[in-house]
């Protein structure tokens, strides 16, 4: 199995890190520190290399660049691993461009590896906010499938059109919409066909996977909230064309797969209005597992988890669940704590690696 994994990394002018090298583990490591010393620092810098964007939501460069630095460049150099072979990765930023090497060669595209997140709030804003479940399940079904990524796009873009011309009404607005519906109906078919997929190849992990981290026998589930459901192309055209006017009146476009919905249940009933907070958060944490599986699935090799304090919530025994599975994995895990109760069970990991991170220097 191909599973490039990051062993080390050196940041210069990247948020607060210094240019300490970390070593890490193929296997777990630990990142321990106070709150604001740069552990969830080092996790971005691993998503930016390797899934080319930070986590954090509307990120910029002169968000990221250390606001003390003197260069006006951010690099962030690592070499990747996978068996016996190794290969050296840098990224150099500046606020008018981004430059990768592989091999010290130029990459535009590929990186050595890809990295899932699994942040402490997420689990909350899942549950609460469609719109969140939406970006979270398309996000990661991009990852993982590049067409999907570029149909979504383009339906991004359609969609944007079809409201300015709705917006902006006029006596061609029908002749218009009628040219757009084409395309928004070819690109709400496959979208939705390729979202039902999805939650069915996801389906098939969940409710093991839960078993798996918590030893416990409930059956999750999840289900697209979708009209567009079976439908074809010309269907949704002809509804596209049958809403006209209700759309025109709105001067926006009412109905559509930008406005879909992800349904996840525990035993058949819904998550977010009967499970409680440790339980939503259970439930969220084995879907992101299962997400692994199903990637590992796919590429047959595993990505990077990077794990940011996802203590909360969850009891003691819930940690040590949650301990054990990561260890019975062979994927390589970053995870951090500022929770000393936590970092105590995280310490008894044998064969992981730790590291303190203070005022974003390893110490
Ligand atoms: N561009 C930047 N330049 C310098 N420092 C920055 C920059 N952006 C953020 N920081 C600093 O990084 C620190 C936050 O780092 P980070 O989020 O990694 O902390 P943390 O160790 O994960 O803390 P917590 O346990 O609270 O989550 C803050 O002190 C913040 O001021
Ligand atoms: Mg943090």
């Amino acid at each position: 199995m191909d599973c490039w994994k990051v062993k080390k990394l050196q940041a210069q002018n990247f948020r607060n890190l210094r240019k300490d090298v970390f070593e890490f583990s193929p296997g777990i490591n630990c990142i321990f520190g106070q709150n604001g010393n740069g552990k969830t620092n080092l996790l971005e810098a691993v998503h930016l290399l390797t899934n080319k964007k930070s986590f954090r939501k509307n990120t910029s460069y002169s968000q990221m660049i250390n606001i003390e630095g003197e260069s006006p460049e951010m690099i962030i150099q690592s070499v990747f691993e996978s068996g016996d072979e190794q290969v050296p990765y840098s990224l150099r930023m500046t606020d008018a461009l981004e430059e990768r090497y592989l091999k010290n060669t130029f990459e535009k595209t590929k990186t050595p590896s890809t990295s899932v997140f699994i942040n402490p709030f997420d689990s909350y804003s899942f549950h609460t906010s469609s719109t969140f479940r939406r970006h979270w399940f398309d996000s990661h079904l991009s990852l993982i499938d590049k067409e999907f990524k570029q149909v979504l796009s383009r339906f991004h873009k359609a969609m944007r059109f079809r409201n300015s011309v709705l917006g902006m009404g006029g006596k061609n607005t029908s002749i218009q919409l009628r040219a757009i519906d084409e395309q928004v109906a070819e690109y709400s078919c496959l979208i939705t066909q390729k979202r039902v997929q999805f939650l069915k190849e996801l389906n098939e992990h969940i409710t093991p996977t839960f078993k798996a981290i918590f030893s416990e026998e409930h059956r999750l589930e999840l289900d697209l909230d979708s009209m567009f459901v079976q439908w074809d192309q010309q269907k949704i055209f002809d509804f596209y064309r049958h809403q006209e006017a209700i759309d025109v009146k709105a001067h926006i476009t009412q109905i559509g797969i930008h406005r879909d919905d992800f349904i996840f249940s525990f035993d058949g009933l819904n998550a977010f209005e009967f499970c409680s907070l440790g339980q939503q958060k259970m439930a969220f944490l084995s879907l992101i597992f299962a997400y692994i599986e199903l990637f590992r699935y796919k590429f047959t090799s595993y990505p990077i988890v990077l794990i940011d304090d996802v203590s909360g919530e969850l009891d003691s025994q819930r940690w040590k669940n949650l301990i054990q599975y990561l260890e019975t994995k062979s994927f390589q895990v970053l995870i951090t704590t500022a929770n000393e109760n936590f970092g105590k069970e995280l310490e008894k990991i044998p064969n992981s690696k730790k590291f303190l991170i203070e005022h974003g220097s390893l110490i």
